[in-house]
């Protein structure tokens, strides 16, 4: 029985009773994409999905995208694993952001397959950028709706991209120095092209100032609305164990890896789609 349980008030939900492999349905599918929009942020337990299945449920949100800095999977270019060893520190992922705003055109979705997982820790947490835009006084929405947000891969305020990946020995990271190459520039405020509805796009981890002003200008706006992004009403989190599929909407969402299992081994698939021009 196909059924929909909320994970929290601001966004996310759980979806029972459909095995993604095999799932032909159109019905089904077309009400998975509308829960998709309705809780931005949708997970799936014990699903049996081999890479050629991660694709064919991905192919149902988006065109698979590329992931710049980390070499696909053998046979599947598009699909990377996300990999923390028992004796790294660092993970993926560790900051609130939504994927790879630093492109023109970044992924509408990201799908994560957990493969093996930590007996505890290691979970996800999410946020809803649409509440946090919502919640915006008058004066403030209409300072984000004139603002132009300028998104680089650089990782400035983490120390840096290449600093951050050579800790990560567990995945097949390539190519960071040509990071600052990749800069795109984006509305703060965007309009989600299916559901019509605002949301802020912006994060400390890659937004490194606002157009037409300087870093230092920029910098404590960002940080005021990186905080109110995450506040703990407009979140949600997501527990995972092998099997355990999610997929968020990267137009309306922020996303933060908790690195918190360290001694523990944590081995993720991950695949974008639908690359898609901010508006
Ligand atoms: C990511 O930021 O795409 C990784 C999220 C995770 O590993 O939980």
């Amino acid at each position: 029985m196909f059924t929909i349980t909320p994970l929290a008030g601001a966004l996310g939900a759980e979806i029972g009773g459909v095995a993604l492999a095999t799932l032909r349905d159109e019905q089904t599918w077309q009400e998975i994409h509308r829960a998709f929009l309705d809780h931005s942020v949708i997970v799936f337990r014990d699903q049996a999905l081999a890479p050629e299945h991660l694709m064919r449920v991905g192919a149902r949100f988006g065109e698979p995208c590329f992931y710049p800095f980390v070499a696909g999977m053998e046979g599947y270019p598009y699909i990377f694993e996300v990999v923390k060893e028992a004796e790294e520190t660092k993970n993926f992922g560790g900051n609130w952001h939504s994927d790879t705003t630093y492109l023109k055109q970044p992924p509408l979705a990201t799908l994560l397959h957990a493969v093996e997982t930590p007996t505890h820790g290691g979970d996800t947490l999410f946020s809803s950028t649409r509440a946090a835009y919502d919640a915006l006084s008058e004066g403030m929405r209409r300072m984000v709706d004139g603002l132009v947000g300028v998104n680089s891969a650089a990782l400035k305020y983490g120390g840096g991209r290449t600093t951050m990946h050579k800790n990560i020995g567990g995945m097949k990271v390539h190519d960071t120095d040509s990071a600052g190459q990749y800069e795109a520039e984006h509305p703060v405020a965007r309009t989600h092209p299916e559901t019509g509805r605002k949301a802020l796009y912006v994060s400390r981890g890659h937004t490194i100032r606002f157009k037409d002003m300087s870093e230092d200008e920029s910098h404590p706006l960002i940080e005021w609305l990186q905080a109110h992004q995450t506040r703990p009403e407009f979140t949600c989190r997501v527990r995972w164990a092998p099997g355990t599929l999610t997929v968020w909407d990267n137009r309306c969402t922020q996303h933060n890896a908790i690195n918190d299992y360290h001694g523990q081994r944590r081995r993720m698939r991950r695949l974008t789609v639908g690359a898609q021009t901010p508006l």
